[in-house]
């Protein structure tokens, strides 16, 4: 083997131990480089007879070449290599299963606010929001509690700080019966149309909490009658707890907005519930006082209202016997119902 035969297959061999980019251009300097074994060979070929230099030339240009071209090769291998390093460095694996989103789920009370809405849409009642911030007339006075009347403390409340224009306190409404007047005052008759929302009263235990949920219901027409009541009622309570196998009955009560007034039990003829007379609702024929404050004549218009407790039908439908449970967010709890 001649001497640049063996500086080819010397630079071959440096190429191939290069490890990495770096180490590779240091080698390719010691042949090609400024003052590398081929550039000095080439600069050498100027001290040859011309002859020889011709052939010699050609030779030297044939290593050179080689050299370039395995240089080259290295090159790319080496950024293929780095290139995989990386690729199995960054590797997915799509094995493992995904991080995903957290799902969140509907409340149980929720669930039964739409459920409502849904039942009372499908026999033609309007659903109307009202505010829970409420001016005292709409949630007593305008309902027939004459202001220092003692029936407003069977709802006692949270007031808010500042009056409304007529310089009379805004507290938390008590109960959804504001939208009784707030809705038939904006309405003409004939008037049906419940309001689902936040009440709030000064209370909390295991049956009572300081913020909870009602649906109003209200029907004014010029001959509503307590019959109506009882069968919008049933249909209602049927359809809620899906069964047939419930009765339904009214017990006499007071509220200033009603009169007759009746508390709504209702009885379940299975389940673990069965045969006990369980408050579901306050009724009553909405009092000519009241629907005078609508804007109506009450020898014209009459009708019924109702207000049913959220909290009371989700934990029938659910067996759910503390209160509490809808609103200590744990998870364990909330999770059943999704
Ligand atoms: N607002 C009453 C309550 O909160 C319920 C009720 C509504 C009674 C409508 C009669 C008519 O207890």
């Amino acid at each position: 083997m001649n001497f640049i035969e063996q500086l080819v297959s010397q630079a071959l061999a440096d190429f191939l131990n290069a490890a990495d980019a770096a180490a590779l251009e240091n080698a390719k300097a010691r042949y090609l480089g400024k003052v590398g074994q081929i550039t000095e060979l080439m600069k050498g070929l100027g001290k040859l007879a011309p002859d020889e230099r011709k052939t010699q030339g050609a030779v030297i240009n044939a290593a050179k070449t080689r050299i370039e071209k395995e240089l080259n090769a290295r090159r790319d291998a080496l950024a293929d290599a780095q290139m995989q390093e990386r690729l199995n460095a960054e590797a997915i694996d799509v094995s493992l299963p995904g991080r995903g989103r957290g799902m969140g789920g509907m409340h149980p009370i929720m669930r039964s606010w739409e459920r409502v809405e849904e039942i009372f849409r499908s026999i033609g009642f309007d659903v109307a929001d009202g505010p829970e911030i409420e001016t005292d007339w709409t949630n007593f006075t305008a309902l027939n509690s004459p202001e220092n009347h003692p029936a407003r403390s069977m709802q006692d409340t949270f007031y808010i700080d500042g009056n409304d224009t007529e310089g009379k306190p805004l507290l938390l409404r008590t109960h959804t019966s504001p939208m009784q007047v707030r809705y038939a005052r904006m309405h003409t008759p004939p008037i049906k149309v419940i309001a689902p929302g936040r009440t709030y009263r000064v209370d909390s235990d295991a049956t009572h909490s300081p913020m909870f949920h009602q649906i109003e219901g209200l029907w004014i027409a010029e001959n509503i009658s307590f019959a109506d009541l009882k069968g919008v009622y049933l249909n209602f309570v049927k359809a809620f707890f899906e069964t047939d196998d419930l009765q339904v009955r009214f017990r006499p009560s007071y509220f200033p907005f009603t009169e007759p007034s009746a508390e709504i039990d209702i009885a379940f003829g299975s389940g673990p519930l069965k045969g006990r007379w369980l408050e579901v609702s306050g009724s009553g024929q909405v009092h000519p006082t009241v629907v005078r404050n609508m804007g109506l004549d009450p020898e014209k218009f009459i009708g019924f209202a109702f207000g049913s407790g959220l909290e009371r039908l989700t934990m029938l439908r659910y067996g759910i016997n503390d209160l509490r449970l809808f609103y200590e967010g744990d998870l364990r709890f909330l999770k059943q119902f999704n």
